[in-house]
């Protein structure tokens, strides 16, 4: 067994990842990297990847195990997908013990749902990561249920908080607004530059180059903001000037019909919605 694991009470001793797609296998990759021993993982998912294969062959990860010879974990992270549960519960849910927490990132099911597909399951954490936590810098919000322990939700903070930042939140419903700030989130910025790029080629640009500037613009901004503690908006204030050519586009922007509004109903929509798709 790795020192790393054993030096650590915030990685679980047992943990069972069912579905390792694009996010669970991301949070997995987080997890191992930051000393989880791969002995103490095991994986379901019926068309695992390369790299999940090569692991399992090369470090002890136990890939796809008869599912007789397991016994529940300390830590069930539930990765496949919402419309997948139904057919996945029967032979999960035997898996989910009193005293495993089970780590849901199942966009709009519920605690409710997932008590009723694992009736076995006592704390149950809805977790809602979103796509930068691929490459370790996710915003995650996390909401235990009341059967949450202390120690439950440390490993939890510690497995979810290895793929970037977690904001836990004390009432369910507001794991809606995380899935329409921050889970949907960076589509929204991916169509900014989308929407920066067109308005560089209406003023003329040639449509790669304005494509590569609003891209790097954005990837540059992102940076200065992920920089030690300066407001955005004062970032924003230091690059304009008053009278400037920055001022004009923020009088548009900031206007009474401006980014602000549009905005709100861009993320109550999104909110809206990952209500609608619970249950
Ligand atoms: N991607 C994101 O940005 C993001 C952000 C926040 C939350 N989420 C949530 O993350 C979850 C997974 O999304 P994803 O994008 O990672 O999807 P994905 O890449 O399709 O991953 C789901 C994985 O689960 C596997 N699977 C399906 N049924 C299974 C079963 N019965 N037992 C074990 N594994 C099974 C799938 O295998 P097959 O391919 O063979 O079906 C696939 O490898 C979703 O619930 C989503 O709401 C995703």
């Amino acid at each position: 067994m790795s020192n790393a694991a054993d030096h650590s009470s915030h990685l679980p001793t047992s943990l069972l990842l069912v579905g390792a797609g694009k996010m669970g296998g991301a949070m997995l990759e987080g997890w191992l990297a930051k000393g989880l021993d791969p002995s103490r993982v095991a994986v379901l998912d019926p068309k695992p990847s390369p790299a999940l294969m090569d692991l399992a062959g090369s470090a002890g990860l136990r890939l796809n195990p008869d599912r007789a010879g397991l016994t529940p974990p300390e830590v069930l992270v539930l990765g496949i997908k919402p419309q997948s549960l139904a057919e996945a519960a029967p032979a999960i849910a035997p898996l989910a013990g009193p005293d495993t927490v089970v780590i849901s990132i199942l966009a709009g099911k519920t605690v409710a749902d997932l008590s009723r597909a694992l009736p076995q399951a006592g704390a149950i954490v809805r977790a809602m990561p979103n796509l930068p936590a691929s490459i370790g810098r996710g915003a995650t919000g996390a909401f235990a249920n009341a059967s949450t322990t202390a120690r439950q939700r440390e490993l939890t903070q510690g497995l979810l908080g290895a793929v970037g930042i977690v904001e836990w939140v004390e009432n369910e419903t507001l794991i809606d607004a995380v899935t329409a700030l921050s889970g949907s989130g960076p589509a929204y910025l991916f169509y900014l530059v989308e929407c920066l790029a067109q308005a560089g080629c209406d003023s003329g640009l040639d449509p790669s180059v304005a494509e590569r500037l609003a891209r790097e613009t954005v990837v540059g901004a992102a940076e200065l903001l992920a920089g030690p503690g300066l407001d955005p908006a004062i970032l924003r204030q230091n690059v304009t000037s008053p009278g400037g050519t920055t001022a004009a586009a923020l009088e548009v922007l900031m206007g009474h019909d401006g980014l602000k509004p549009l905005m709100r109903r861009a993320v109550a929509a999104a909110e809206r919605r990952a209500g609608e798709l619970s249950g």
